[in-house]
């Protein structure tokens, strides 16, 4: 039997997933012999699959939704990221044995930011966060990791960003969701973590034109590429960040992990996702 290391995405659904496409140009790009697949897993099997991972063939595995949650309650150890986001997107087996978990939304949202708006930490004071699910909680930890001093968070539903707020402690102020355009004037960073805008959901209506010249503005949203907030950020001359780099960038620490070697995002991995970008 090959001895080969083999990683999976476990998802319900999943047959969405473009992690295959990423791992697999690594793989490939860096001669390793290995392979990495979809698992379609469903909520009730979730736990005893991730407990008997190694017996399945996999030294590890990415976790998409709707298992995050689980899987963080799943695994032996996970690390502080996983447990300031309350999820759990990465697995592994160490030498041991042992199930290990992380987050590495929160890697990958400031690493893409990073490298799309290099600047962007200058004179950022204040940063706005649209949304108060997963993603959110991603994006506040790796803002409040990152030091900014007061994240305005904002949401439909404002009593989930009040648990927010409350989890992640008082430079996190909540904003009425129909204040946020006031409230943008301040905002040095505008953060879309909501599913508007994307293909087939309703357009997010801000007023891009309150933000400040130097503002930075990122969508995790990377369906279409350039949403109709990034749009509206650039006609204005503001620096945007599109959230496909996120996706790229979360899948490294993983790969890493699993395949030995630290992988690198590069033009032309993008270019292989974006091709599927119109795939269903
Ligand atoms: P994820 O885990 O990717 O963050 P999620 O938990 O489903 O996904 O969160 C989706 C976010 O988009 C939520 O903040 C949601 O607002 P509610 O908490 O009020 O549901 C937001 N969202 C989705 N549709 C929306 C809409 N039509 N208007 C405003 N916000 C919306």
């Amino acid at each position: 039997m090959s001895t080969a290391p083999r990683a999976c995405v476990i998802g319900w659904p999943v047959e969405h997933s473009r992690s295959p496409v990423i791992h697999g140009y690594w793989l490939e790009h860096y001669g390793i012999e290995g392979a990495y697949v979809k698992e379609a897993v469903s909520p009730e099997d979730i736990a005893a699959f991730l407990g008997a991972l190694s017996e399945h063939g996999y030294v590890g595995a990415n976790v998409t939704l709707p298992h995050k949650e689980a899987a963080l309650r799943a695994v032996e150890e996970a690390d502080e990221a996983a447990r300031a986001i309350g999820a759990v997107n990465t697995v592994w087996l160490d030498q041991s044995g042992t199930l290990k978990g992380s987050n590495t939304d929160a890697y990958g949202f400031m690493t893409n930011l990073d490298a799309g708006a290099p600047h962007w930490r200058e004179g950022c004071d204040v940063a706005m966060v649209l949304g108060a699910g997963g993603a959110a909680q991603a994006v506040l930890h790796g803002l409040i990791e990152a030091g900014i001093p007061r994240i305005l968070l904002t949401n439909r539903t404002a009593a989930k960003a009040d648990t927010l707020a409350r989890a992640f402690g008082d430079r996190v102020e909540v904003v009425p969701w129909d204040a946020k355009d006031t409230a943008l004037t301040a905002c040095r960073l505008l953060v879309n973590t909501t599913s508007l805008g994307m293909t087939g959901q309703p357009p997010l209506e801000i007023m891009v034109s309150a933000l400040p010249a130097k503002a930075v503005v990122t969508d995790i949203v990377y369906v279409p590429l350039e949403t109709p907030l990034l749009a509206a950020a650039r006609a204005r001359g503001l620096a945007t960040v599109d959230g496909l780099g996120m996706l790229l960038h979360q899948a490294v620490p993983g790969f890493e992990r699993w395949f030995g070697v630290r992988p690198e995002v590069t033009a032309d991995l993008r270019a292989r996702v974006v091709a599927t970008l119109g795939e269903t």
